[in-house]
């Protein structure tokens, strides 16, 4: 036999060893990485049949076809082998999936998870809400963004009067801006409804004012009552059964003369500092909060002043009526002695999980 014979013989031989070895192989591979390791190892370009093939110019040319052809009958049930078994693996892992435990997605999760709550302004303002309307107020809704006219004019602020410089806020456009405070909800009810009546307004307020004790978006609380013979006695009479709820029996309120355009006579309120309270004698001793004075401001009041009634198409000689507004953050800083109000719009949990 010549040379080119014996390559010939040899290279049928390793073709038809590898035909036989491969299947053996291929289901030794247990995972579809090691199949494809094992494929590569066989089909690749310096795999095993390439090998083989390389001696292919060493055999009589007229031979060649021959092992060509057989070549790649080989190479074709390797694929179709390496397919099959790609499927079977692929198979077995779903069914392994399938008959594994099932997950029960109604399981409660392993860490309990953190429950949120509601924040301090929230918590302060229903707390005023449910103060008030045990009282028999009754709740009266209205826009944050209003005329300047229910926010400033029909409260008695002349145009560009300087009390208006205290209260600067953000126009929208040229009539329109972000209300200044819970007011314009006096103008909006007196307007509508007929007397009597008993409201409170809770709602977001607008101002140019950025510091720590002041920021330009904030909360109040308007109260109202208007009736025929309404006297600052009532008005008085209600602050000290707010005063009560609020801080405890007994808690004293002080008047003190204030302007307001829409009151007369207007008035800041104090209540008895009950951080400094000494329980024996009832007397405020003073203390941080109260800055040593025993008391606390916490909100602007007085007697509805008669151009407002006017305004509202109210008849001052028949009606009259007290109202007042106070700080929905200023409340709650008091009440759970927060120093910096800007604490309360950061939104850090550390804050807000004391609460
Ligand atoms: N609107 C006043 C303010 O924001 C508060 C106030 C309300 C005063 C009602 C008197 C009566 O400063």
């Amino acid at each position: 036999m010549s040379e080119a014979d014996d390559k010939k013989a040899e290279i049928d031989r390793a073709l038809s060893a590898l035909c036989e070895s491969f299947p053996a192989r291929f289901l030794g591979a247990e995972t579809e990485q090691a199949l494809r390791d094992e494929n590569a190892k066989i089909l690749g370009k310096k795999g095993e049949l390439s090998a083989i093939l390389k001696e292919l110019g060493r055999v009589a040319p007229e031979a060649r076809k021959a092992i060509g052809e057989a070549a790649n009958a080989v190479k074709a049930k390797v694929e179709a082998g390496f397919e099959a078994r790609l499927r079977e693996l692929a198979m077995r892992k779903r069914d392994a999936e399938l008959n594994a435990r099932p997950f029960d997605l109604t399981l409660p999760a392993r860490v309990p998870l953190p429950r949120g709550h509601r924040h301090p302004i929230s918590i302060v303002r229903e707390e005023l809400v449910q103060i008030f309307r045990s009282m028999g107020f009754a709740v009266f809704d209205g826009p944050d963004i209003d005329t300047e006219e229910n926010n400033f004019g029909k409260l008695g602020y002349p145009p560009d009067h300087p009390a208006t410089d205290m209260q600067d806020t953000f126009y929208t456009d040229k009539g329109h801006l972000l209300r200044s405070h819970t007011s314009n909800i006096q103008i909006r009810a007196m307007s509508t409804m007929k007397p009597p009546f008993a409201f409170i307004a809770p709602g977001t307020v607008f101002r140019r004012d950025d510091d720590m004790t002041h920021s330009p978006m904030f909360h109040q609380l308007e109260a109202f009552l208007v009736d025929e013979h309404v006297t600052l006695a009532h008005l008085r009479g209600v602050l000290s059964e707010f005063a009560a709820r609020l801080f405890g029996d007994g808690t004293p309120v002080r008047l003190r003369p204030s302007y307001f355009p829409f009151v007369e006579p207007g008035a800041e309120v104090d209540l008895g500092c009950p951080f400094c309270k000494d329980e024996k004698t009832g007397k405020r001793l003073g203390c941080g909060v109260c800055k040593h004075t025993g008391f606390i401001e916490i909100m602007g009041c007085g007697m509805i002043h008669p151009t407002v009634f006017e305004a509202c198409g109210i008849d001052p000689e028949k009606y009259s009526g007290f109202a007042l507004g106070l700080g929905l953050e200023r409340t709650a800083m008091v009440r759970y002695g927060i120093p910096n109000l800007r604490m309360m719009f950061e939104n850090d949990p550390r804050f807000l999980s004391q609460f």
